[in-house]
């Protein structure tokens, strides 16, 4: 049976309405680990009155499901029956939750799960089911339901290239590899969680050269994706840069469309 679900409430800012007049574009952000992805993808959606989905939530929610049920991370069959098997719900983060960094609440078959899935342990069991094609295509197809209507920015490693290749605006989100590993390293600081700034930075490349040389939907700038290196910008900045991006693009359409420019 399938039976995985992504919910997400639609954030809006009334600061920014003036925004809200254009029309919905699909928005895909794709990019290696601590790049910027979630937390850019959500101030850009706040601002642009989209939802926001963190794809990678998905695998890690499945990736930590299968670490507690012993799942070998090599045994397809029993992986894909997981997939099939399992509830996943992105919602909008809780106050408490904002608190401590969360862009959403993630819930595994009713569960919260929100801080579990963010460890590097389950980080890496993600990336290893996400070497699995037919397990994919199980979250593929669920992201491509929730991001059916537009007015979404989807964020992770093939939205661009396989989930919404039609998408109207691509972004490749980059930051040196030492700067993505230290963004990271803080957070765990942060949370208290007893991991060296070398243990994150081998633990961040292993998992990009897996995302980058995995035969299926692997980690690749797509031909048409607006590369943005973020090294030595803020998230503000970085998002203001996009929504930018998205109204030219508006007015491109518009433009083709025949409309007023
Ligand atoms: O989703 P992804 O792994 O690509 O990155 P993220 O979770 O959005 O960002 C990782 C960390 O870097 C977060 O703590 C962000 O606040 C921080 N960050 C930053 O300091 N400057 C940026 N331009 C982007 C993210
Ligand atoms: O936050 P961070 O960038 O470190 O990772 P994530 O976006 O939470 O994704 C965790 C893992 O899930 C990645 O390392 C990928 O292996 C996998 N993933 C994927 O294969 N395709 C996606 N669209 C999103 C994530």
């Amino acid at each position: 049976m399938h039976d995985l679900r992504v919910t997400q409430s639609r954030i809006t800012q009334p600061r920014v309405a003036v925004l809200l007049r254009m029309s919905k574009l699909t928005i895909a952000i794709d990019g290696p680990a601590g790049s910027g992805k979630s937390s850019v993808a959500r101030r850009v959606a706040a601002m642009l009155g989209y939802l926001y989905l963190d794809s990678g939530a998905m695998y890690r929610a499945l990736g930590l499901k299968a670490l507690r049920q012993g799942i070998p991370l090599d045994d397809e069959a029993r992986l894909v029956a997981l997939a099939n098997q399992t509830h996943i719900e992105l919602r909008a983060p809780t106050a408490e939750h904002e608190a401590v960094g969360a862009k959403n609440c993630v819930f595994l078959d009713g569960a919260d799960v929100t801080r579990e899935i963010r460890t590097s342990e389950v980080a890496q069991a993600a990336s290893r089911l996400a070497t699995i094609a037919k397990v994919r295509q199980v979250l593929v197809a669920e992201q491509q339901r929730a991001g059916a209507g537009g007015g979404i920015v989807m964020e992770g490693r093939d939205i661009g290239t396989v989930v919404f290749p039609k998408a109207e605006l691509k972004i490749f989100l980059d930051a040196s590899p030492e700067v993505r590993a230290e963004r990271r390293w803080k957070e765990h600081q942060e949370k208290g969680d007893r991991i060296t700034l070398p243990e994150v930075f081998d633990e961040v490349i292993e998992r990009d050269r897996r995302d980058r040389e995995r035969k299926v939907s692997p980690l690749v700038r797509a031909a048409d994706a607006v590369l943005v290196d973020n090294t030595a910008m803020g998230i503000e900045e970085t998002a203001r840069l996009i929504v930018m991006l998205a109204q030219e693009r508006e007015k491109e359409l518009a433009g083709a469309a025949g409309g007023k420019p």
